[in-house]
């Protein structure tokens, strides 16, 4: 593996690091077992987690980049880091819901777990000093947070996301209630930016119920104590078929394999 050390740190977030990639325009995510909720007044380690949520975002952006859904994710490094390509994060938490849960059964009185009557994309500034406040695209345009064109795409992404990514977990008896996506723009050698779905897609950004038990199996294990965090992260991944032959308790270790 790369020494550390000789590794430009970019950014480190509550749940990865950013490391300066191996080329130009290339970034390493690297996956922390960190966990905070409630714009980190809650914070844990929880063992394992990271070596998940690398796995499963891989296995989604790949699915996503093989259907056309353009994606920073080019492939996984080892055990906790991925290669991407650097993108200027728009700043805009891009929330995908199809049935009530969290903030919109608070907002507006709907039980949790009562379908939506269609899917809704919402946008929520990215800012935690604001504690990541609701957006309208009023806001998102005037302040140019992105234009009226990328919030098309960003709408039509996130929605073909939701579409394919609730069969992928239908498929593995899981329910997709709700997502958080975030997006960037990748510039070409013309100076041309096209939006693409950056960060990862992993149970700390989902919500994800057993389809027939309706049991949690995503974030909200944490934040509400539910125990079992990492457990239910790994069924996810066995689930969707991936880390079949590995346990996920042994994913601690680094692999030893070169990062380029
Ligand atoms: N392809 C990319 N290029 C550049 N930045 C990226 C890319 N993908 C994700 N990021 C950014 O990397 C960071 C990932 O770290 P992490 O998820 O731990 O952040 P965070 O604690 O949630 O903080 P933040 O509020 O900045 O998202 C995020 O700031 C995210 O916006
Ligand atoms: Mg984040």
């Amino acid at each position: 593996m790369t020494p550390m050390s000789r590794r430009k740190k970019l950014y480190e977030g509550k749940a990865k690091i950013l490391y300066e990639g191996p080329e130009p325009g290339t970034i390493i995510q690297h996956f922390k077992d960190d966990a905070t909720a409630f714009n980190a007044q809650k914070r844990a380690t929880l063992e394992g987690k990271g070596v998940l949520n690398n796995r499963i975002s891989e296995f989604i952006m790949e699915h996503l980049n093989r259907i056309g859904v353009p994606t920073h994710f080019i492939r996984r490094l080892n055990m906790r880091e991925q290669l991407v390509r650097e993108v200027e994060i728009i700043p805009l938490e891009v929330v995908v819901r199809n049935v009530a849960a969290g903030s919109i059964s608070k907002r507006f009185n709907i039980p949790e777990g009562e379908p939506l009557p269609r899917a809704i994309v919402e946008f929520y500034f990215k800012d935690d000093a604001l504690g990541d406040p609701l957006v309208s695209e009023e806001h998102v345009t005037a302040f140019n947070w992105a234009s009226p064109q990328e919030i098309d795409e960003i709408i039509a992404l996130a929605l073909r996301v939701n579409d394919f990514v609730s069969g992928l977990f239908a498929g593995a008896g899981i329910r997709l209630i709700d997502f958080k996506l975030e997006f960037g723009r990748l510039y070409d050698q013309n100076d041309m930016a096209r939006v693409v779905l950056a960060d990862e897609i992993s149970p700390d950004c989902c919500r994800l119920w057993d389809m027939t038990t309706n049991e949690k199996m995503d974030k909200d294990r944490f934040r509400r104590d539910l125990g079992n965090v990492t457990e239910a992260y790994a069924e996810v991944a066995r689930r969707l078929g991936i880390m079949r032959e590995m346990d996920a308790a042994n994913g601690t270790q680094p692999e030893s394999v070169e990062s380029e």
